[in-house]
């Protein structure tokens, strides 16, 4: 085979599998957003299809049975999942690009073959916890620990902001192994099931957007684990979420995108049905550059990630990059559905029409896996090294 021809293959199979989401989503997910959304339910079976299908184990090689799907398109199926439920694509980005890429990088072959296997078929929901109430964007400062007590662990203290920490199985976690004022290397992390003596969830969070994902705290209380569950090496656990955040934050650039699209699709359709003075808004000027404009900004920010992902596939270290990804599709995604409010006026802001959930939603892109303004931290230091 030449090289032309394995790249038409990896292209086909490429289309094939986006398409394939594309319609799993526009069937399964999309007509059930908004109720979904409205009752802040989590869609237990919607998470199981997308597990028979195979989309847990997107980021998982094909030995530890998963898709194993490259970067780019990874993101191109979160992209299509996110167009029509944001929600369920968060649950499937932290779990493919957090605790998998973990796993694979650092783990144990035991805990490879313990964990990712489960977690490609969907059986096992992973999530990772990061924050507490007192550490967000200075997530070194984190205080809850893991104490050594002969061959145990014993966890104490409560994290925050877990994606699905209620309805997760596992949460790569990160606790403190050293004294409380070590620096990054006092920070280790855990596979921690979830189901287990002393791990309390809290109830999910009463959120502005992304309500079908649950949202809560984790409580740890005593919670005695072993060696087994400690991922590679004592201290390294900051470390080891920084590099996963790198890939998450690609992910969550792919859910902005999915988000920015879909509004930009209603706005097209709408502006199209809607008259007043007795010609149909896309006939205005006023709404044509807008959507000239949304539309713009959504394909600049798919090109800027997409490039970031073949790099990362071609490169693999993408840290100032994910970043400028991240940054510039969460900005746009904030951009495009305010501009979609706008065109559909008073409806815009009613809960009947979807532009308004996807308003909600979109806020939250600019704050998880690091606020925009950290996401300028990062760039502007890996600016020090190289030109962009
Ligand atoms: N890859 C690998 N290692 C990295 C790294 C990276 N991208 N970035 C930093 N590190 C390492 C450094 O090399 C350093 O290691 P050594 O001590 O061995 O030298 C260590 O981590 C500390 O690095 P810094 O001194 O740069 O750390 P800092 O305290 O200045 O913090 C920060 C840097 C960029 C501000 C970081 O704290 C950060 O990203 N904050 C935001 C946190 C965040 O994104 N939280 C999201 C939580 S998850 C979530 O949102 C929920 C969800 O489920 C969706």
């Amino acid at each position: 085979m030449t090289t032309v021809e394995v790249l038409d293959d990896i292209e086909q199979e490429r289309r094939e599998i986006v398409s394939m989401a594309r319609e799993f989503a526009q069937k399964e997910l999309a007509p059930h957003a908004a109720e979904w959304d409205r009752k802040a339910e989590f869609p237990a079976e919607a998470h199981r299809k997308l597990g028979d299908l195979g989309f847990f184990g997107m980021r998982i090689p094909e030995e530890y049975d998963g898709l194993g799907l490259d970067m780019l398109t990874y993101v191109m199926v979160l992209e299509e999942i996110a167009r029509a439920d944001a929600g369920v694509a968060i649950s499937l980005s932290v779990h493919n690009s957090l605790p998998a890429h973990m796993l694979c990088e650092n783990g144990s072959p035991e805990q490879k073959e313990r964990w990712l296997k489960p977690m490609a078929r969907g059986d096992v929901l992973a999530v990772f916890s990061l924050s507490e109430a007192g550490s967000g964007s200075d997530a070194q400062s984190l205080r809850a620990t893991a104490t050594r007590d002969g061959d145990e662990w014993v966890l104490n203290g409560e994290k925050a902001w877990v994606t699905n920490g209620d309805t997760a199985d596992i949460a790569l976690t990160m606790l403190r192994t050293g004294d409380v004022g070590d620096d990054a290397r006092g920070i280790s992390c855990f596979v921690v099931p979830l189901h287990r003596e002393g791990v309390i969830p809290g109830k999910p969070e009463d959120k502005l957007g992304l309500r079908d994902s649950h949202t809560t705290t984790l409580a740890f209380n005593d919670v005695r684990l072993t060696d087994e569950h400690l991922l590679g090496e004592e201290g390294m656990g900051f470390s080891y979420a920084m590099a996963a955040l790198d890939r998450g934050r690609m992910g969550v650039a792919a859910q902005a995108i999915g988000i920015a699209a879909a509004a930009l699709d209603h706005s097209i359709r709408y502006s199209g049905e809607r008259r007043q003075f007795n010609k149909a808004l896309r006939e205005f000027q006023a709404i044509q550059f807008k959507l000239a404009d949304m539309a713009t900004r959504v394909a600049a920010a798919r090109a800027l990630l997409h490039e970031v992902a073949r790099e990362y596939d071609a490169r693999g270290n993408t840290t100032t990059r994910a970043s400028m990804a991240k940054l510039f599709a969460s900005e746009t995604a904030m951009w495009v559905t305010t501009e979609a409010v706008q065109i559909f006026g008073g409806y815009g802001y009613m809960r009947d029409y979807p532009v308004e959930r996807l308003f909600r939603d979109a806020k939250v892109t600019e704050i998880y896996e690091g606020t925009s303004e950290i996401q300028r931290v990062v760039i502007a230091r890996g600016l020090s090294g190289s030109s962009a």
